[in-house]
């Protein structure tokens, strides 16, 4: 017992991010991702897919690097950065002061809103939220935003997107709110369209990857890598496989 608690802790206290360096003698790249949030980090079947999957696989071919994906849940993501599990994280995060105290972000690799979300005759606005429930995905930046809004009952975080629509489909919230891509591809996915809608934008946001805070060797490469690709046609190109339509921030 005292012996695996030991292993357990000097595992944790060891566990250093590596630098640009030694990332470049390994040969290959970590990085981390979700894995349940289409269509930017998800799995078809059994392969992990999508718009942030296929770009950091092109930002690892662009700096020479093999790129080795590690999947975990959202809400531990930015912590399992900082101890060094992969070297950068892609999966959606917005930028934001709190967040920015923590982690090192790249340049934004995207922009979108996060919208307000339900079935028809249900609240879409923020306004319309007045006592009502509303759910969201655990850990992210929507939710001290849904919990400003005045006269909401509920905030209630669910573990990923998927149990948020399932909650909304059968009445256990009024309403889901995330980022307006993800939840237009899901209704679309679900053959939802006409019976859930979507609503008013409650914010908008820069979306990018980050490395552990501090990292700005590796955080320099990754941002010339992403430049590299949005302007050699290969961003583009993803962005309209994924969206038909190029999402880069304006
Ligand atoms: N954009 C939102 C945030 O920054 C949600 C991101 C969720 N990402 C994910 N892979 N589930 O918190």
């Amino acid at each position: 017992m005292l012996l695996t608690l030991a292993l357990a802790l000097s595992a944790t206290a060891s566990a250093t991010p590596r630098t640009l360096d030694q990332i470049k003698a390994s040969g290959t790249l970590k990085l981390g991702t979700e894995g349940a949030f289409p269509p930017f980090n998800f799995y078809q079947g059994k392969t992990l897919t999508g718009f942030e999957v296929d770009l950091g696989n092109a930002l690892g071919k662009a700096l020479g690097l093999k790129v080795e994906w590690v999947v975990q849940p959202f809400d531990g993501l930015l912590i399992a950065l900082n101890q060094g599990r992969f070297d950068a994280v892609v999966a959606s995060h917005a930028i934001t002061p709190e967040r920015q105290k923590a982690v090192t972000f790249l340049n934004p690799h995207y922009c979108s809103t996060v919208n307000i979300v339900a079935r028809k005759g249900g609240p879409l606005s923020r306004q319309a939220l007045a006592g009502k429930t509303v759910g969201t995905q655990i850990g992210t930046a929507q939710i001290p935003i849904l919990q400003a809004i005045p006269g909401i009952k509920d905030v209630r975080t669910f573990p990923n997107d998927q149990t948020v629509l399932s909650a909304l489909q059968a009445g256990r919230v009024d309403a889901w709110s995330s980022n307006g891509p993800v939840v237009a591809y899901m209704l679309k996915q679900t053959g939802q369209g006409g019976k859930i809608l979507i609503g008013e934008a409650i914010s908008r946001e820069r979306n990018a990857g980050a490395v552990a805070k501090g990292n700005t060797a590796l955080q320099g490469a990754l941002n010339a890598a992403l430049t590299r690709v949005q302007a050699d046609g290969t961003y583009a190109k993803l962005s309209q496989k994924w969206f038909g339509q190029d999402i880069r921030c304006q």
